[in-house]
């Protein structure tokens, strides 16, 4: 396995591996690596020649300095689990100097109304900072195929956005949720829960998944009043947001229209911990 820290030695590694008729795939990560991580890049193993991971926890998409310290962070692990994966992985973990030279700052950006939305309405900034990294990874890396979670639907769509705004040639495919056997969607931040919170967390896709049953025969505000409801009785874990929204414009559905695909989307705390998770409805 290659392990890169400077994006010279990044094109060098991969300059010298392209061949003819190979097509070069990558996951963009933050680390901390876990099955869901893996689910991507295994995926990208089966339908690249080559795949490039990077493992950088960006500091300007977080809109809280708490939240960016106690990011769990885990080289030593993650290259060691990238290693058990494939030999044939190129990682890519830059210092951020390596990405944003001496001004760690974002850039502003247009993503047609979709960064107003949940993720963006609740953490400003935050899809300027995942926009600018993102952006930045492509031209670095080049892929040909680059893989996103639909954990974070929002931001696979603002990636498809950023691609089709910005004309950047890389293929974007979206990856489904990977989640424990109890429910819980896999995320970096699980490992800082205590006990009694991860055992409350499945609480949160057990009420997606009766939001969806719901969903065929209430109305999008009922279903709304009746999940704050259930937040508003539970002791370990407070709702930030939860909304049903059209699949493409991510805008809050008021009446439901047969032709539209639909997803209900949610934010929520057990103590600062913020998790989120989404569901398709129909
Ligand atoms: P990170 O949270 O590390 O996630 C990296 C990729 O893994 C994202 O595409 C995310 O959606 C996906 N992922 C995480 N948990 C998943 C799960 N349980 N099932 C399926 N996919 C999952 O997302 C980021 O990093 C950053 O914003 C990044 C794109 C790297 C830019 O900094």
């Amino acid at each position: 396995m290659i392990i890169c820290h400077k994006k010279e030695d990044l094109r060098r590694a991969i300059d010298g591996l392209r061949r003819e008729n190979q097509t070069l795939g990558f996951v963009p990560t933050m680390g901390a690596l876990h099955d869901g991580h893996l689910s991507l890049i295994r995926k990208g193993l089966e339908e690249n020649s080559r795949m490039v991971v990077s493992i950088f926890v960006n500091p300007t998409q977080f809109d809280n300095t708490i939240d960016l310290e106690k990011y769990p962070r885990s080289l030593e692990k993650d290259l060691e689990l990238l290693q058990s994966l494939s030999k044939d992985i190129i990682v890519y973990a830059p210092v951020a100097d390596d990405i944003y030279g001496n001004a760690v700052v974002s850039e502003h950006f247009d993503f047609s109304g979709l960064e107003n939305q949940m993720e963006g309405r609740f953490r400003k900034g935050h899809f300027d900072g995942v926009g600018t990294v993102v952006k930045r990874l492509f031209e670095i890396v080049q892929p040909d195929i680059a893989y996103f979670g639909k954990k974070d639907f929002q931001q696979f769509r603002i990636i498809q956005e950023l691609i089709k705004k910005h004309q950047i040639p890389v293929q974007v495919k979206g990856v489904e949720i990977f989640r424990d056997k109890d429910g819980l969607a896999l995320s970096s931040r699980n490992e800082r829960l205590s006990k009694a919170q991860r055992e409350a967390a499945p609480f949160i896709y057990k009420t997606l998944k009766a939001a969806r049953k719901r969903f065929g025969t209430e109305s999008v505000n009922k279903i709304t009043e009746w999940v704050e409801k259930q937040f508003a009785q539970h002791d370990l874990l407070t709702l930030e947001y939860f909304t049903i929204a059209d699949e493409v414009s991510l805008k809050t559905v008021r009446r439901k229209t047969k032709t539209k695909s639909y997803r209900a989307f949610i934010a929520v705390f057990a103590g600062d911990i913020r998790l989120i998770d989404n569901i398709a409805l129909n």
